[in-house]
């Protein structure tokens, strides 16, 4: 095993990955799962998400196909991808597809799928075997370390111009129809005594539910499962948590002692359940209906202590309520990483709140390698993806951080982003537009004397504190060519409505209906506002 040392502080700058030393934004699009299953399939992926306007792509390494005979690894495709995404400019954050993709195995190779006496299977209720490699069986978790090994030991050779920023380990892991593992292994670690980490994480963590579960079985310092914490639920799910994190521990240590990038888990949340179709493909109440002892909040802090090297757990966001989540997954290690999200409008404006209100490392849409630009989705997926690549220029070239983002709906139409002196007034309805269209998105950036402004569907004006008159001194308009902020307007007259407010429509708004003078609304989304009082 080879070694290699970066200092941690390269990794990161403030909430951000750090490139060249300074601060990313990862502006990504996640491929659909077979995406990156070979050298065309990613060709043409990446080519679609590059075209689209991301940043880094986020594309899945099979270990099936990566080591599909035990001890032989195959390359091609994870060289392939570091390639494809360096000449189309794009970093890329590999996900590695273990033993575990959402909640089964998959992605197992044949070797391995067909060995249940090397490598057993979890069991659920009634003794029934369900396609998942029990986590208790140390002979997968050495397997899926050392291939996990393999793929690090290969990018570290490959990757030198540094395209591969971070590494997803295993896909929202977890146990779906029962909350803990029920096979001879797992009956066996369940009376054998609480690993000491998860105690001191439980005793620790006065926010977690188990916590007061753990108090009122008498705040025990060792002892059986169920001895320290009872029965239920919630115990068997942080069961499967301390089993899971310990599992994706060995992998990640292998990994991380190969190549260092960040690495980090993502989560399929519990909540209310989201259904593609017929499908459910996030949330669910109960341990078991979402993935048990995955990397959710309720047994976050078990993770933390079981996985420390994982830098960061990380939300995949399907739900409508959004905002809590994102605050509670960054207020953990400070990093918030939104790995999969939706690409329609809600999607949309919770990357803008995700970046702007929670300093989010960066976001990235699911399955959107099949969107196309001259499509309505796809068309405002890359719309806001260039206003989110503008947004990045800002925070590399400032090293700072926005200070809001907002969403703007029915039930918040407008709000205020009070900037010391003069508030800007945001709102979706004006007399000079059209009708609100909603959502409306955006964020705010202090720099250059200003705000930068960057966002869709409202208008700004201007209030100042009591007793004083405020207006723009200036509003230029900036539009994003290449990696560069590019002045396109200075908007005045006419366009500011004679000096009174500062539009942000969206792209490609038509001329306004019943107008003398033919008029359309600049829509580069961009502006740097600077405002005065008299
Ligand atoms: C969440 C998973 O993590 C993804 O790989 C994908 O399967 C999506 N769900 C869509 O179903």
């Amino acid at each position: 095993m080879t070694t290699h040392s970066t200092s941690a502080s390269s990794r990161w700058s403030g909430p951000y990955l750090a490139v060249d030393g300074r601060p990313f934004l990862v502006v990504g699009a996640e491929v659909h799962n077979s995406s990156s299953s070979t050298p065309s399939a990613i060709a043409d992926s990446f080519a679609a998400v590059r075209a689209l306007g991301a940043n880094t792509v986020l594309a899945p390494v099979a270990w099936d196909l990566f080591e599909p005979v035990e001890g032989h690894f195959d390359h091609t495709l994870v060289d392939a991808m570091i390639k494809q995404a360096q000449q189309l400019g794009m970093r890329l954050i590999p996900l590695w597809f273990g033993a575990y993709k959402n909640a089964v195995s998959t992605y197992a190779p044949g070797w391995v799928k067909t060995d249940s006496e090397r490598f057993p299977r979890t069991q659920v209720a009634d003794g029934q075997r369900i396609e998942q490699l029990t986590p208790f069986a140390p002979a997968a978790r050495a397997a899926d370390a050392r291939a996990f090994g393999a793929l690090m030991r290969r990018i570290h050779d490959v990757d030198t111009a540094g395209t591969v920023l971070a590494v997803q380990v295993e896909n929202e892991m977890g146990l779906l129809g029962d909350s803990r593992d029920r096979s001879p292994l797992a009956n066996a670690a369940f009376i054998a005594d609480v690993p000491p980490g998860v105690i001191e994480a439980v005793a620790t963590d006065t926010n977690m539910p188990l916590h007061q579960v753990w108090v009122d079985a008498g705040s025990r310092a060792e002892g059986a499962w169920s001895e320290v914490f009872g029965s239920g639920e919630r115990v068997d799910e942080a069961f499967m948590a301390a089993a899971y994190a310990a599992y994706t521990e060995e992998v990640a240590s292998a990994g991380a002692s190969e190549h260092d990038v960040p690495l980090f888990v993502n989560a399929w949340l519990d909540h209310d359940s989201v259904l593609d179709g017929p499908v459910a493909v996030a949330g669910g109440k109960r341990p078991g209906q979402y993935p048990s002892g995955g990397p959710v909040m309720p047994v976050a802090a078990i993770w933390e202590a079981m996985a420390p090297t994982v830098d960061f757990l990380a939300p995949d966001m399907y739900i409508e309520d959004a905002e809590p989540v994102m605050a509670a997954y960054r207020a953990r290690r400070g990093r918030l990483l939104i790995p999969e999200l939706r690409a329609d409008a809600r999607g949309l404006a919770q990357m803008f709140s995700a970046i702007g209100t929670h300093q989010a490392l960066g976001v990235s849409p699911f399955g959107v390698d099949v969107l196309r630009s001259d499509e309505p989705v796809g068309a405002a997926l890359s719309d806001a993806y260039q206003l989110l690549r503008a947004a990045a220029v800002l925070i590399r070239q400032h090293a700072i951080a926005p200070v809001v983002g907002f969403e703007l709906n029915a039930a918040q139409p407008s709000l205020s982003i009070d900037l010391g002196g003069s508030v800007l007034q945001v709102d979706t309805h004006s007399e000079w537009g059209p009708a609100p269209e909603y959502p409306g998105y955006g964020l705010a950036f202090e720099a250059d004397g200003g705000v930068y402004v960057i966002g869709r569907g409202f208008w700004i004006t201007l209030r100042g504190e009591t007793g004083q008159e405020v207006s723009f001194l200036q509003a230029d308009q900036y539009r994003l060519q290449g990696e560069q902020l590019v002045l396109s307007h200075r908007l005045n007259g006419d366009e500011t409505s004679g000096g009174t407010l500062v539009p942000f429509p969206f792209a490609g708004a038509p001329l306004l209906p019943g107008r003398v003078i033919p008029t359309r609304i600049p829509d580069s989304g961009i502006t740097h506002i600077r405002t005065y009082s008299y």
